[in-house]
């Protein structure tokens, strides 16, 4: 089984009414399919999906007196099924990535914790998520992928993480060539943010993306 996260950032173009749109977009396209997962902005954790929803981001907290934050133990309230943590646009300390992970063990919620670097993946695997996303924080929003700029670590990232967790990679994947050249290098899924959400047609950069079988 292979994954296409799709990451709805904070872009007006997959926010508010635009999430929803997108949304309904994918599900109309590609029905009953599992292997498409949004992660979306906290604002739109409401947002009704068949698909297995994810958010951005979550708070080492429990629901109650906690002005602000996102309690974990509420996502499943919100039919959420998953959370991104430590993403480049959203890093946490380690203390609180901990908390947070075993948080979401408790409560059922998945978990993606991403990472900059091996040292990195070295270090967030010992936290057990579910999945590792390794992005380059450099190579994101940009038109070079990181299946082109950075081959071998991918390919000893992969090898690191084994059936310890399950490996993904984001940042500046584009075009098909991009996702076939992660699968081949040892990737079991990817992250996009761009490339979709700020494609002309995002359901055509959708299929373009689904290179693997069921
Ligand atoms: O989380 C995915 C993201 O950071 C990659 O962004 O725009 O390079 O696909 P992008």
């Amino acid at each position: 089984m292979y994954f296409l996260f799709i990451n709805f950032k904070a872009y007006r173009e997959a926010t508010a009414e635009n999430s929803i749109k997108l949304i309904k977009e994918i599900e109309e396209n590609f029905p009953n399919e599992d292997r498409i997962i949004p992660v979306l902005n906290p604002l739109d954790a409401m947002v009704r999906t068949k698909l297995k929803k994810f958010i951005q981001h979550a708070d080492p907290v429990l629901s109650g007196a906690k002005t602000g934050h996102i309690p974990v133990d509420l996502l499943p309230e919100y039919g959420i099924k998953g959370v991104l943590l430590n993403h480049s646009e959203k890093r946490i300390n380690e203390v609180d990535l901990k908390k947070t992970i075993e948080l979401c063990k408790e409560n059922r919620i998945e978990t993606i914790v991403c990472a900059e670097s091996l040292d990195e993946i070295r270090k967030f695997l010992e936290l057990r998520p579910d999945f590792i996303a390794y992005e380059p924080p450099e190579l994101i929003g940009g038109n070079i992928s990181v299946s082109k700029s950075k081959p071998e670590i991918i390919q000893e990232a992969a090898r690191i993480i084994g059936e310890k967790s399950t490996f993904i990679v984001g940042a500046g994947i584009k075009t098909r060539e991009d996702v076939e050249k992660s699968i081949e290098l040892g990737a079991k899924g990817i992250l996009v943010a761009s490339g979709i959400v700020l494609s002309k047609n995002p359901i055509k950069a959708i299929q373009e993306m689904l290179v693997w079988k069921e």
